[in-house]
């Protein structure tokens, strides 16, 4: 994969707001309802970062432009929802419709942008806002121009595009899509769709990703695309089109996500939930559990379906749903560190577990699993009524993330799995960065800092974090830490290593949680000197404190520039 991806190209770096919990369906309209929406997350106390402006928020479906009727003040809508920390995301389709007093249409008409027949007459084509022209984005300037178009909704504090319908799809024609022989020019080569055709959806979303990092450079552009090809990820994310709301829809989109991080798209879910039809609350609540481990996390639901948010199925499966959403947050700093090492190495964010466990056979069939990064297992419930799931344990040890009880694998086990739990395992040799709730990613800085450490006989992991939103980490603006533990006996020692780069989080707290800890120490030592026992981590700044339920240490500091180290006896 690392060298697929030094060959096709790897991930940017994502603004850390798109990895957080995104809310969509066809369509939030008009304002009072997308506002209602916003409201009832912060109400419920349930995070969510995103919420997407699906096709009715167009004025007839025509790209680029508002219906004022539904959104008369966009940029205050945008402006008062960011104040509560929700990011919008507008859909943007290919077609552009066909009508000679639209502006968007003039222009690509008079730069020769837009696709043409055989004959070189304009190719259309009917989609959603009826007959289109489609842009020609095998060329590099129609990609430019493209660009330009987004520039009011930048403006209006759009911050992420969704780029959809670009198989390029078109209504009423057995074959869904353009003739073969329509043409493309390829910066003066003249060629026909049929060589086009697979690249077309990821020209889209790369004219969108450039043009929209040429709007605001300063801001991580968010794009995501329903087509793609080898080399997407450099662009945009994806999600895995319209499913249906059914238990096979929720178990297949494990092995289709897992495909695509094979295939050097890292950043991939699918609609949970599923798109099409009315999924039980069981079902919802199911899907979200394993969605929130999910790289892209993303509700959607298509027009006229029943309300699919997070609360839409009763209290009993809300209380759940927020708390895996809640799990989402706390695993932020980890998840953002894999998004980054992704975003290094090509190998993606959701494993097949036989990319970890490659000595071990019996991983080389199962797809009804995932591993995130090399040390979380994840098994979906993937039935109704299940109140356990049979599952595989690859070799090594592991801990229950619930329980922190310890486990042998090389083994099938049959996890508990109420309707409020997933089974969730990490593996031994493990440090997990987690954070505190937030109701968004940039609702306040990462204080404390919690290193849950799950050691063999050792562990260590890094964690890495920047400022999130702006490119400052490509010239050093960074932080990285690496953390290293050993286990003799009842000694534990941990070594946190001075961090690297130039990012310098606001003041703050840094916890290391030892688990599979039986004895209550006689001494814990941070930088040399004796720290005494507390009985409330939150309300002293240094300390330790024992659960002895939990087999669980937890060691709390001020968190430094210098290098820390721990020595517990
Ligand atoms: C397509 C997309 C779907 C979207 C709909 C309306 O079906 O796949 O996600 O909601 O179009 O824009």
């Amino acid at each position: 994969i690392e060298r697929f991806t030094e060959l096709t190209g790897r991930m940017n770096l994502p603004p850390k707001w798109s990895i957080g919990y995104q809310q969509c369906r066809w369509s939030y309209y008009p304002e009072s309802k997308v506002r209602d929406i916003a409201a009832n997350f912060r109400k419920r106390g349930i995070p969510c970062d995103v919420i997407y402006l699906d096709i009715d928020y167009m004025d007839g479906y025509r790209c680029f432009t508002w219906n004022k009727e539904n959104f008369p003040d966009p940029k205050k809508m945008v402006a008062d929802l960011a104040k509560d920390g929700f990011k919008i995301v507008t859909i943007i389709d290919p077609g552009i419709k066909h009508d000679t007093s639209y502006w968007v249409y003039k222009e690509g008409l008079k730069g020769k942008h837009f696709v043409l027949n055989s004959d070189s007459s304009l190719f259309l084509g009917p989609v959603w806002p009826g007959i289109c022209a489609f842009p020609d984005f095998a060329n590099t300037k129609t990609r430019s121009w493209w660009g330009t178009l987004y520039k009011d909704l930048v403006n209006t504090g759009i911050k992420g595009f969704w780029n959809d319908m670009n198989e390029p799809s078109v209504f009423d024609v057995p074959t869904k899509t353009f003739p073969l022989d329509t043409r493309h020019n390829i910066d003066g080569v003249i060629s026909t769709h049929a060589e086009i055709h697979n690249v077309y959806g990821m020209q889209m979303a790369r004219g969108t990703y450039d043009g929209v990092r040429r709007l605001r450079p300063n801001e991580r552009p968010f794009v995501l695309t329903r087509a793609g090809y080898a080399g997407t990820q450099r662009y945009s994310a994806a999600w895995t089109g319209d499913n249906v709301s059914s238990w096979e829809h929720l178990a297949m989109a494990i092995p289709i996500s897992l495909n695509f991080g094979l295939s050097g798209q890292p950043f991939v879910g699918p609609d949970i939930g599923g798109f099409i039809g009315t999924p039980t609350g069981e079902m919802y609540t199911r899907w979200l559990q394993y969605g929130v481990f999910l790289p892209l996390c993303r509700s959607h639901s298509v027009k006229g379906s029943i309300n699919k948010e997070p609360w839409a199925y009763g209290e009993e499966f809300e209380k759940i749903n927020k708390k895996f959403i809640e799990l989402r947050y706390q695993l932020m700093p980890f998840l953002y560190t894999e998004f980054y090492k992704a975003s290094i190495s090509g190998v993606p964010i959701m494993r097949p577990l036989l990319l970890e466990f490659p000595d071990d056979k019996t991983t080389y069939r199962i797809d009804t699993q995932f591993m995130v990064g090399e040390n979380i297992l994840v098994s979906p419930v993937m039935e109704p009524g299940s109140t356990s799931r049979w599952m595989y344990l690859p070799n090594g040890d592991w801990f229950d993330f619930w329980t922190r009880e310890k486990f042998t694998g090389g083994k099938w086990i049959d996890a508990k799995a109420p309707i409020d739990q997933l089974p969730l395992f990490i593996r031994a040799g493990a440090v997990i960065p987690m954070q505190q709730i937030v109701q968004f990613t940039d609702q306040a800085p990462v204080d404390p800092i919690t290193f849950e450490i799950f050691p063999s006989t050792e562990a260590k992991g890094i964690c890495y974090e920047d400022d999130g939103i702006s490119f400052a980490y490509q010239t050093g603006k960074y932080r990285s830490v690496g953390l290293k533990v050993a286990v003799y006996g009842s000694e534990i020692s941990i070594d946190r290593s001075a961090p690297e780069g130039e990012f310098v989080p606001a003041k703050r707290s840094v916890v290391f949680a030892v688990n599979g800890v039986v004895q209550k120490p006689k001494s814990v030592l941070v930088r040399g000197k004796a720290i005494s026992e507390i009985t409330s981590l939150a309300q002293s700044q240094e300390g330790w404190a024992f659960d002895p339920t939990m087999h669980r240490l937890s060691i709390k500091t001020t968190d430094t520039q210098e290098a820390i180290a721990v020595v517990v006896r």
